[in-house]
């Protein structure tokens, strides 16, 4: 077998998630920084810590997610919203009725979220995805780990998602460690993601909990459409859904010196490593903002560090940003997509 680089990723052991010694066991490893599959009503999730973005990067890793999605934030407990919430959004009755009415249970409320939560785990969007879910294993599991959790669904990218302990083996064996086994999810559909900020109400995810019960609480959901889903409103910071910083970016080719265009302008730096960002400043420059994505160049680290080395860029006042290119295998490929992207988005702008 070939190693890649999860090649060290031990067999995984399957535990019974009713063992309090299988949650402390767990937590540890959430808390370390590792990876744990683990049963909700709704799908089994591949969990982390929400608040350690390398261990948020190693999610995408392990599912083969050629891009960063956001990926919903799992909470011990419902009252625990206003901790990652911003304080508006937290405090609007629209939130206050439904987190009331229907958590814990299969609905996601994407709304502002607050500054500690890592860039990588919303993908750049100023919005998080929320969820108190309704089972005892994933609830044990989130208050042992003292974080909450980010988790998508325990598949690989663009699999089924998994409603067994077994179906997750399948798909991750050896590139998740452990799994607790809560038996099948009793939902078995994904839950529903509703947008609820600066007044708006979009159905994002049609999913466990019927659209109609939402709609009885806080009046008609928009559909998505391009317009809901662009929400220019939520997207202060610029990276919005394009994933493009405010100054035009460009990828420079390996080994290209990179100088300002006139005297004067404000460049920035997205290097690779530290390697790259001496290569960089030896043979162009002067830059006037620099960020570097991962000191020894490892895709995993890049990735965790991408949107908030973007978000610090668009804050630098800089007319232009130069990335380097990240070699692309594993969590590079997803990198590298999201670089193309926000170049892709001024050029055609
Ligand atoms: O039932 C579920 O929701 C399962 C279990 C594990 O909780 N999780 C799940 O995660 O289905 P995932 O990553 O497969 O789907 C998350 C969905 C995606 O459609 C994503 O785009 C949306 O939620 N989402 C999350 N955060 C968002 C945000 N800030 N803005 C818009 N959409 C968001
Ligand atoms: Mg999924």
């Amino acid at each position: 077998m070939t190693k890649g680089s999860a090649g060290t990723t031990p067999a995984t052991t399957v535990l019974p998630g009713d063992d309090p010694a299988a949650i402390a066991a767990a937590a540890g490893v959430i808390r370390a920084g590792g990876l744990v599959a683990f049963p909700t009503e709704t799908v089994y999730g591949l969990g982390a810590s929400a608040l350690d973005p390398v261990a948020v990067a190693r999610i995408f890793e392990a599912k083969g997610r050629p891009r960063f999605d956001p990926l919903i934030v799992h909470l011990a407990d419902p009252g625990e919203l206003g901790r990652w919430a911003d304080p508006d959004d937290a405090a609007d009755p629209r939130v206050t009725r439904l987190v009331a009415a229907f958590w814990p249970g299969p609905l996601t409320l994407v709304v502002r979220k607050r500054p500690v939560i890592p860039g990588i785990v919303t993908a750049g969007l100023p919005t998080v995805g929320l969820r108190a879910p309704d089972h005892p294993v994933a609830r044990a599991l989130i208050a042992a780990a003292g974080v909450p959790l980010a988790a998508p669904s325990a598949n690989r990218f663009g699999r089924l998602s998994p409603t067994r302990a077994a179906h997750v083996v399948r798909q991750l064996g050896g590139r998740v460690g452990l799994v607790l086994d809560g038996g099948p999810s009793r939902v078995g559909v994904e839950s529903t993601v509703v947008l609820l900020a600066a007044g708006r109400a979009v159905l994002l995810r049609p999913g466990g909990l019927p659209a109609e019960a939402i709609e009885a609480l806080v009046g008609p959901l928009e559909a998505v459409t391009d317009a809901a889903a662009g929400l220019p409103a939520l997207a202060p910071g610029r990276i919005g859904a394009h994933y493009a910083p405010g100054p035009p970016l460009t990828i420079a080719p390996a080994g290209r010196r990179v100088t300002p265009g006139r005297p004067g302008e404000r460049l920035g730096l997205l290097a690779a490593s530290e390697a790259g960002r001496a290569r960089a400043e030896r043979a162009g420059g002067p830059f006037a903002a620099v960020e570097v994505l991962a000191p020894d160049g490892d895709p995993v680290r890049a990735a965790a560090r991408l949107f908030d080395a973007l978000h610090a860029l668009d804050e630098a006042g800089l007319d232009r940003i130069v990335a380097q290119p990240v070699p692309e295998h594993g969590l590079g490929r997803a990198v590298m997509d999201r670089l193309r992207r926000a170049a892709l988005d001024r050029a055609e702008a």
